[in-house]
C-alpha cells in the first residue's frame, strides 16, 4: 500500500545523499529503530511504521516547524532530514521517533527535560493532538542568547538562542494547549514537579549530559515511572549513565545510536 510512497521517499534521500555507506548505515538506523519501536510500544512494526509516515508526510505541522527553523538558523528543508545521516545524527530522527512512541501508547502525562530549541516538544505535542490526549511538562534551561536573530550555524541550537527566541522557539503556538513549561535547573524543578504528579507515563531526558545529571534524572523519575511507564533518553552514548541505571534496575532496554529507551521487566 505504502510502496509508491516509501519509494519515492528513498528516492529524494538517495539524489541528495549520494554516499551508499552513509544510505546503508541509515537503513541499518531504521532497522534498529524498528526494533526500538516495537519494543518500547509493545506494538507490531507495521504500526509504529504508520506513524512514522504519518508525521513525515504531515505537511501543516513541518511547515510550520521547519518555517521556524529557516527563521532563526540557515536551514533548509531536506529528504535526508529523517534519516539518520552517519554518526552526525538527523535533524528529525529522534523527533519522529518520539512522536510514533507517543501515538502508539498514548500517554497521558509525559516529562521532558531539555526544551530548547524544542524539536522533541513539537512532535511530542503534535502526537499529543492527534491522539486528543495527553499533556506534555518541559523543564528547560534555556541556552544564553546571543546577538542577531539568526544564528550562523544550524547545529549551534542547542548551546545558543537567537536573540528574541525563547524556550522552545521551535514549538508551534497552536500545539501549547497541553504544554506546560518551567523554566530553570532539572535540579530546581523535577523533584516539585514529581511530586504533583501521581503517575508519569513517559520521562525524557535530553538537558545536561553529565554523568552526574543524567543518573540523578533517571534515579529521580524512575519511582514515579512505575508501575509500567517508559524511561527515554537522549545522548545515550555520552556516558554510561543509562547503561549503568538499566543495569543496577535490570530493565529492559534499548538504543538507536543515541536515544535509549527502558523499562521494567513484567
Ligand atoms: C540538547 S538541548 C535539548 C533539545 C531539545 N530536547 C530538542 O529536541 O530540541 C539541551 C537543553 O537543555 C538545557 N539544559 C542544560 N542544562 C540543563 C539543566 N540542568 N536543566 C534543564 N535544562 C538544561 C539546555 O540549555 C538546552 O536548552
Amino acid at each position: 500500500m505504502y510502496l509508491f510512497r516509501d519509494l519515492s521517499v528513498w528516492a529524494s534521500r538517495v539524489r541528495e545523499c549520494r554516499d551508499p555507506r552513509l544510505l546503508a548505515s541509515a537503513l541499518n538506523h531504521d532497522q534498529q529503530r524498528a526494533r526500538l519501536l516495537a519494543l518500547a510500544t509493545g506494538r507490531p512494526t507495521a504500526i509504529s511504521a504508520d506513524y512514522l509516515r504519518e508525521v513525515e508526510d504531515d505537511a501543516p505541522f513541518l511547515t510550520e516547524v521547519r518555517g521556524k527553523m529557516a527563521q532563526w538558523t540557515p536551514y533548509t528543508p531536506r529528504a535526508v532530514d529523517f534519516m539518520m545521516v552517519g554518526r552526525s545524527g538527523s535533524v528529525f530522527f529522534n523527533e519522529v521517533t518520539l512522536y510514533a512512541i507517543v501515538r502508539a501508547l498514548r500517554p497521558a502525562i509525559v516529562v521532558e527535560t531539555g526544551g530548547t530549541p524544542g524539536k522533541s516538544t513539537a512532535f511530542i505535542l503534535r502526537a499529543m493532538e492527534r491522539n486528543g490526549a495527553g499533556h506534555l511538562y518541559t523543564i528547560d534551561l534555556p541556552p544564553a542568547e546571543v546577538e542577531g536573530d539568526k544564528l550562523l550555524r544550524r547545529e549551534t541550537y542547542h548551546q545558543q538562542r537567537p536573540a528574541g527566541a525563547g524556550s522552545g522557539w521551535i514549538v508551534p503556538d497552536s500545539l501549547r494547549g497541553r504544554h506546560t513549561t518551567l523554566l530553570g535547573k532539572s535540579s530546581e524543578h523535577l523533584p516539585p514537579l514529581l511530586k504533583t504528579l501521581a503517575h508519569v507515563d513517559i520521562f525524557y531526558h535530553d538537558s545536561d549530559h553529565s554523568y552526574q545529571n543524567m543518573t540523578w534524572e533517571f534515579e529521580t523519575a524512575w519511582p514515579r515511572l512505575q508501575p509500567g511507564g517508559l524511561l527515554l533518553s537522549d545522548d545515550v552514548l555520552a556516558n554510561s549513565s543509562f547503561f549503568d541505571f538499566c543495569r543496577q534496575h535490570d530493565l529492559v532496554h534499548c538504543n538507536v545510536f543515541n536515544l535509549g529507551a527502558a523499562f521494567a521487566r513484567s
